[in-house]
């Protein structure tokens, strides 16, 4: 790859703490030739409102669109609560997954044997876990038409939203949860409520279809998404990649999460099409987390998140797979040395700080890479 392009968007509260620990994590990685990378920042969310009026300027939106990936920290916090709903904090974050089109919404739940205790589930259940939700982003429910509160009349109100979902947005959806699967275990468990809906219906078929077309090496499962709910908390190591729809996805991709401990640990990535012509896609990487204002500025965020949001911008935006996975086992190294940032801290633990955590994982990197 000839150059690889970054936007740095670390955003409000601890987004400029954690997305500090990526920047140190880029000077290594250029330090030891691992890899460079042709850097922007930008200003996003409450900041850009103080400097701006807007959550995010057309400058920054046209550096996004010429970057390879987008790098997202956090926005929001209570000083902008108050400002108009069109420039809110999060209105540049939607405006971005918009305008970039990002249809997939990838969110690995993984569980290090370290922080297997500090899950709600049995140290059996999760131990080990490394799982992928994959949730179609922008269509469905939340966005159909109509979708509308109508006064009857007659003392009721009746409110209506749509699913809607056309062959083409499954076909893509599906393709991106066969394409992780190769990469992976090699299974994709497709989910819907084809038992009582239309969507789930033409969802079951048109995944049916990509499937038995492109990716027939690749093994199939569906499932109803009340029953996958249910398989997730039961035995979630049964699961590779998920695949389903903006509305279950969301809730299952919540309900993963939760099997892997805090919120600090979890990355996400969110990818658009494929360009003909470049080869490239648009994409945006960001932790799970918002901007927890009520420890920005101490010193004290998990920075785990971040950087791990930044391994999957490695693996699908740079393709460099050994890189990420050498992050991860940076990652996992360092947690089964007993550091801990406070908010996975455990008995018996090093308390350490966002840099401290920082600098452990490129340290820990830098040995695994020699
Ligand atoms: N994508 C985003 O930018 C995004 C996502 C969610 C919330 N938000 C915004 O963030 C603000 C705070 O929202 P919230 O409190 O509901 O969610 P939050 O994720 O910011 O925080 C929830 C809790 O988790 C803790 N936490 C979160 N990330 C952590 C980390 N890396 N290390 C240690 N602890 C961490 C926080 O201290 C807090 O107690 C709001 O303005 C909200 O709108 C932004």
């Amino acid at each position: 790859m000839a150059t690889r392009k970054l936007l740095l968007l670390p955003g409000d509260g601890i987004g400029p703490e954690v997305m500090a620990e990526v920047s140190r994590l880029l000077g290594f990685l250029a330090k030891s030739g691992i890899a460079s990378f042709e850097i922007e920042e930008g200003l996003v969310g409450g900041g850009c409102y103080d400097a701006h009026k807007v959550s995010i300027t057309e400058e920054t939106m046209a550096k996004a669109h010429a970057a390879d990936a987008v790098i997202f920290g956090a926005v929001g916090g209570p000083k902008w609560d108050d400002v108009p709903y069109d420039v809110r904090p999060e209105a540049g974050l939607l405006r971005l997954r918009k305008d970039l089109g990002l249809f997939a919404n990838i969110r690995p739940a993984i569980c290090y044997p370290a922080l297997a205790e500090s899950s709600s589930l049995k140290r059996e259940v999760v131990e080990g876990l490394d799982i992928i939700i994959l949730r179609e982003l922008t269509g469905g429910v939340y966005f159909g038409e109509p979708k509308t509160i109508t006064d009857l009349g007659n003392g009721q109100k009746r409110a209506v939203d749509t699913q809607v979902y056309d062959t083409y947005e499954i076909e893509r959806i599906a393709r991106v949860g066969f394409e992780l699967a190769r990469r992976r275990r090699n299974k994709v468990t497709s989910m819907e409520k084809r038992n009582v809906m239309k969507t789930g219906v033409l969802w079951r078929e048109v995944v049916t279809d990509v499937h038995a077309r492109e990716y027939k090496d690749v093994e199939l499962e569906h499932m109803l998404a009340d029953a996958g709910g249910m398989q997730i908390v039961r035995w979630p190591k049964q699961f590779d990649v998920i695949v389903t729809d903006n509305l279950f996805g969301d809730m299952l991709s919540d309900i993963a999460a939760m099997l892997t401990g805090s919120l600090g640990m979890l990355p996400s990535a969110s990818l658009g099409e494929v360009d003909a012509k470049t080869k490239r896609r648009k994409a945006l990487y960001e932790p799970v987390h918002g901007s927890a204002p009520d420890i920005a500025g101490k010193g004290i965020a998990n920075p785990i998140a971040m950087l791990a949001s930044f391994g999957m911008a490695l693996r699908y935006s740079f393709n460099m797979g050994k890189e990420a996975d050498l992050l991860d086992a940076a990652i996992a190294a360092v947690l089964a040395k007993g550091l801990r940032t406070a908010d996975i801290k455990s008995d018996g633990a090093k308390i350490v700080s966002t840099s401290e955590m920082g600098e452990a994982v490129v340290g820990e990197l830098e040995r695994l890479s020699v």
